[in-house]
């Protein structure tokens, strides 16, 4: 019986035919298991005789198991080191880098582009008062173009505090740039800005960037000068036209809408050319009653203002056409349309 479960033992390939073994030789049902029981049955002088080589046998048998079983577990735990082995000469993987949201990146070339034509960027706060978003810039208490903004308004605060909105436009920031500073003034001032109103091309959240000239002797031809020059800046291309078509802001006087030009390339709308007309912008001469609100004396200051939606900017250049995926936050639409910092 020694022998054959020594040779068992011996033979058994894993763990499991080991344990088998053990359960055919020490299990309740064993072999060895049999042999201790029949000790019960002996007569004294048998058990004397027999009793030590039993016992022997069941010792013998149990190292021999803890042995063999150490001996498979090295050889696995060998195989597992010596498949995972881990190659240090190898590149270390990639982080994931995130990228520059198209908003960021077009807010940085018109900072780049104004820059060279000596403007500076000015901001103003997001949550404006009631007189540097509407009253200062000459659309009064009663006027039809507070409606037309979809103005987000703050809960009435106390009694006699101004009502708090969020900026319907950038357009508050002339009036801060004004209040605060002193001509000759050339600013642009990109920021965000929030209407009540959501659709393929509208974002409650959405950005623009205001210009502001104040200087003396300034005419509608600087307007149309630094607009094409901008225009072209951005674009890449030589080939802009505007058109600039007469419009009404309560805070220009004249008051003109900027079309830009372009062309269809592999049935595609491209900026350029003058195929067809797009809406780029609003824009006119500062009104002399936002210059005087401004404590400024208009008989002496003139300028020009104009104020463009970034987000349709970032669309005409780099060819998305949903806006509301700007602001979805989808991590393949920021890494195909994103830039690298
Ligand atoms: N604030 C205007 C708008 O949001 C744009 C504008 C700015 C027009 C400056 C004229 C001058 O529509």
């Amino acid at each position: 019986l020694r022998e054959d479960v020594l040779a068992a033992i011996d033979v058994a390939a894993g763990l499991d035919a080991l344990e088998a073994v053990r359960v055919h030789a020490l299990g309740k049902q064993g072999s060895v298991t049999a042999q201790l029981k029949s000790l019960g049955k002996m007569t004294p002088e048998q058990r004397q005789d027999l009793g030590p080589r039993i016992h022997g046998l069941r010792e013998a048998v149990t190292s021999a198991i803890a042995t063999r079983k150490a001996a498979l577990e090295q050889a696995l735990l060998d195989a597992q080191l010596a498949s995972e082995t881990l190659d240090m000469t190898l590149p270390a993987p990639a982080p994931m880098a995130g990228t520059v949201h198209p908003v960021s990146q077009v807010m940085d070339e018109l900072a780049e582009i104004f820059a060279d034509l000596g403007f500076a960027v000015a901001t103003g706060p997001e949550i404006e008062d009631d007189w540097h978003n509407f009253t200062a810039l000459n659309i009064p208490e009663t006027h039809p173009a507070r409606a037309m903004h979809d103005t987000f308004y703050f809960p009435e605060g106390e009694d006699g505090a101004q009502k708090m909105l969020l900026r319907t436009h950038t357009s508050p920031v002339q009036i801060r740039t004004m209040v605060n500073g002193k001509p000759p003034i050339r600013i642009i001032a990109p920021g965000r800005t929030y209407r009540s109103d959501s659709d393929a091309t509208h974002t409650p959240m959405f950005h623009q960037v205001e210009g502001l000239v104040i200087d003396k002797g300034i005419t509608l031809g600087h307007l149309k000068w630094t607009l094409e020059t901008f225009l072209k800046a951005f674009f890449e291309r030589d080939d802009i036209v505007l058109r600039l078509r007469p419009s009404y802001f309560p805070f220009t006087e004249p008051s003109a809408e900027v079309d830009v030009g372009y062309s269809i390339e592999k049935g595609k709308r491209v900026i350029g050319g003058s195929e067809g007309w797009m809406e780029v912008l609003g824009s006119g001469m500062v009104h002399p009653k936002v210059i005087a609100a401004c404590g400024l004396d208009p008989e002496e200051w003139q300028g020009f203002a104009f104020g463009c939606g970034i987000d349709r900017l970032a669309m005409l250049k780099y060819g998305m056409d949903d806006l509301r995926a700007f602001f979805d936050g989808d991590l393949r639409w920021l890494k195909h349309y994103g830039f690298s910092s």
